[in-house]
């Protein structure tokens, strides 16, 4: 189709760290191989048109950002503002979203969307950002989605790889690489869950154990050293503790649900050699680690408990223009 220019973006997980990353600790995430893709093709007039394939949901926007229909494009005004601050003159434009990452899933589906948004409109003008804008024109439409992010999901969904993050602080790139003979599993509760609410009962819970809960903060800001040396001695079983030890103490602080610890213990059962929440929790999904041998029980197991269950490549590619598959 001419005139169309596509851009992706892929989903994330959290190894380690998520909600303690909020209040200053590490966390460890690496992109998955799961990715949201943005067509986009210039139109006459305004308005703009965006339509969303897996979320059903269509809107459009005046030239000063007015958007009228789905409430679910309400960061895509902030992007278009954000590029305008850095001298993109928009000209009016239709964008498609298809996307492999389910959403409000704690997989960083709205950051890998805005970035891929963001992304195809400035290809499409000629000079597409890179990934230190983009991260940050990402961070600003992360804000109107969930309030108070540290800022983790719109680093990885726009550098891609591996990354250990601390809020405030340059974000440090590693090679991440599941020890061999093992692969990572998610499974989602099939419940939705909006990230802010969350992070709020998490900051709540936090603030009135005060200051006993600071020990779970800097206990987390310690796994992230075990992590970096069970992956760079590629000790498998020390991973798997560890995610163990992430879930318990992310649970301890309400992120939890019934139906993700019966999933996180259905796998551990099924032989996995650890499991946890991923992302926000209060529903989306979880990981698991599994050794090959296992990866089929594990998988099956999951299946019987949740709608949806992948095994993933982790560290691929961040947000990209897609040459010439518009
Ligand atoms: C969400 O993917 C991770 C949280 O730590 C929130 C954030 O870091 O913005 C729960």
């Amino acid at each position: 189709m001419s005139g169309w220019v596509a851009a992706s973006a892929p989903a994330k997980v959290i190894l380690v760290g998520e909600h303690f990353v909020v209040k200053g600790s590490r966390a460890i995430a690496a992109s998955i191989g799961l990715r949201v893709r943005v067509k986009v093709r210039p139109l006459n007039s305004w308005p703009a048109r965006i339509l969303s394939l897996p979320l059903n949901a269509e809107a459009r926007l005046n030239r000063e950002g007015y958007l009228k229909g789905s409430e679910v494009f309400k960061q895509v005004p902030v992007i278009l503002s954000e590029l305008r601050k850095r001298g993109f003159d928009l000209e009016p434009f239709e964008a498609f979203i298809e996307s492999e990452i389910p959403p409000a899933a704690g997989l960083g589906s709205s950051a890998a969307t805005s970035a891929a948004l963001a992304l195809a409109l400035t290809a499409l003008h000629g000079d597409p950002l890179g990934p230190e804008e983009l991260s940050k024109v990402t961070y600003q439409a992360e804000k109107v989605v969930h309030g108070k992010p540290s800022g983790i999901d719109n680093t990885i969904v726009t550098f891609g790889g591996g990354v250990i993050y601390r809020r405030g602080e340059e974000p440090l790139r590693v090679d991440i690489k599941l020890p061999p003979g093992t692969s990572l599993v998610i499974a989602h509760t099939g419940k939705g869950r909006i990230t802010g609410e969350i992070v709020a009962l998490v900051l709540e819970n936090a603030e009135a154990l005060w200051p006993a809960a600071y020990l779970l903060y800097e206990a987390s800001d310690k796994l992230v050293d075990i992590v970096l040396d069970a992956l760079s001695r590629r000790d498998a079983h020390l991973l798997g503790r560890a995610f163990n030890l992430a879930h318990g103490m992310v649970s301890a602080l309400g992120a939890s649900t019934i139906e993700i610890d019966v999933l996180v213990h259905k796998a551990r059962l099924a032989g996995a050699l650890g499991a946890k929440l991923t992302g926000a929790g209060g529903g989306g999904c979880i990981i698991a680690l599994a050794e090959d041998s296992k990866l089929d029980r594990v998988v099956e197991e999951l299946r019987l408990h949740s709608p949806w269950v992948r095994s993933v490549e982790i560290g691929v590619e961040g947000a990209v223009v897609e040459e010439g598959k518009a």
